[in-house]
């Protein structure tokens, strides 16, 4: 990791099971690679297995090298244990049959992390009818954290699950009127609806944390910061954008990889977190989100919404917990 270690690398054991979206590549890679080289089973949620597979190889030469540099706890992980489940999450079918697999697996789940994303994508709808920014980083997770919630509960002390969301929650319109964008294909407005579903995944966070106080389970959200990844793939086509993001790299103003995951990491694994929820990390602290991220009014309006665009996945009463509806 590049000689810097600012997580913290703790022993897991390989029953504690961690299932990261998105893993093969940029923060979630990293996140994924350091939480199984530290013991957790790691299970990369991905949409394509060739992606994943290569992605796995990569972890385990990764791995061999921390072991022969002996490297604290890591050396003491005798092999890893990466798998692969298939989930497309621009796709309502692809998330339904992976809750089903991973409820037929039987197994338990301790911590679900919520960080595939695509960002500045041109309007685009998916095959549910939703905007794809809208359905990839917010609808698709929130069906899926409501779905695996009954097995968490079931899962021991000290589940989690952590959204990965953004800063760029900051510059956008929260008007649920247009939570699917249905005008002119050529205003759509790229940096406004990617803004707003970070905003929706701060804003679940804020609402499943209180539903989930009294239960065994933290949320958590956060920012990576500006990290060089793949993510310009999505916008290639974004003249500013591809310029921008080329002036921030050659002045050394973008994170890599493993800088942008540690907050990742840490939101998984900092034994010191272990019940603490409903914080916006930015680094290794909790950061501040704006005000209208942090309106109770406007959150329970999402969460209402939400249930309402998605009554055909998740029905209230399949999200209960001890004593009634979330
Ligand atoms: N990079 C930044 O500066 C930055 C800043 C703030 C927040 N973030 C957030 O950080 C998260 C990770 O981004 P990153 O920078 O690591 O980007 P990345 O390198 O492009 O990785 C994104 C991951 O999401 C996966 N993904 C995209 N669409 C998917 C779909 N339909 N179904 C399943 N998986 C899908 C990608 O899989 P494929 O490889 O198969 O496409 C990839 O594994 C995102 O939520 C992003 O919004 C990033």
């Amino acid at each position: 990791m590049g000689g810097k270690q600012s997580f913290p690398v703790v022993k897991l054991p390989k029953e504690r099971i961690v299932v990261i979206t998105g893993a093969n590549t940029g923060i979630g890679y990293e996140a994924a690679k350091w939480v199984a080289m530290m013991g957790a089973t790691v299970i990369m949620a991905c949409r394509s297995k060739e992606r994943a597979e290569k992605a796995m190889q990569k972890i385990r030469e990764e791995f061999q090298v921390e072991k022969e540099k002996r490297t604290p706890v890591i050396c003491d992980t005798e092999s890893l244990s990466l798998e692969f489940m298939e989930l497309d999450l621009s796709s309502f079918k692809s998330v339904r049959g992976f809750i089903e697999a991973y409820k037929s697996s039987g197994r338990a789940l301790h911590v679900l992390v919520c960080n595939a994303g695509v960002a500045l994508v041109p309007f685009t709808r998916t095959e549910d009818g939703f905007e794809v920014m809208l359905q990839v980083n917010y609808l698709s997770h929130f069906i899926i954290t409501a779905h695996l919630l009954p097995i968490m509960r079931k899962s021991g002390e000290d589940c989690r699950i952590v959204l990965v969301s953004s800063d760029a929650h900051r510059s956008c319109n929260f008007d649920l009127t247009k939570i699917n964008y249905s005008g002119d294909p050529e205003k759509f407005g790229r940096w406004d609806y990617y803004g707003r579903s970070k905003l929706y995944q701060i804003m679940q966070m804020h609402c499943m944390h209180r539903r989930l106080k009294e239960f065994n389970i933290s949320v958590n959200s956060l920012h990576p910061g500006l990290v060089d990844t793949e993510i310009s793939r999505s916008f290639q086509d974004y003249r500013l954008m591809t310029r921008l993001n080329g002036i921030a790299k050659s002045f050394g103003l973008m994170k890599t990889p493993i800088d942008g995951a540690l907050p990742i990491i840490n939101a998984v694994v900092n034994p010191d977190l272990k019940g603490v929820g409903g914080v916006y990390f930015k680094n290794l602290e909790g950061g501040y989100s704006t005000t209208e991220a942090r309106d109770k009014t406007k959150q329970e309006a999402l969460w209402k919404k939400t249930l309402e665009l998605l009554k055909n996945e998740i029905l209230e009463d399949q999200i209960q917990g001890r004593e009634g509806k979330m």
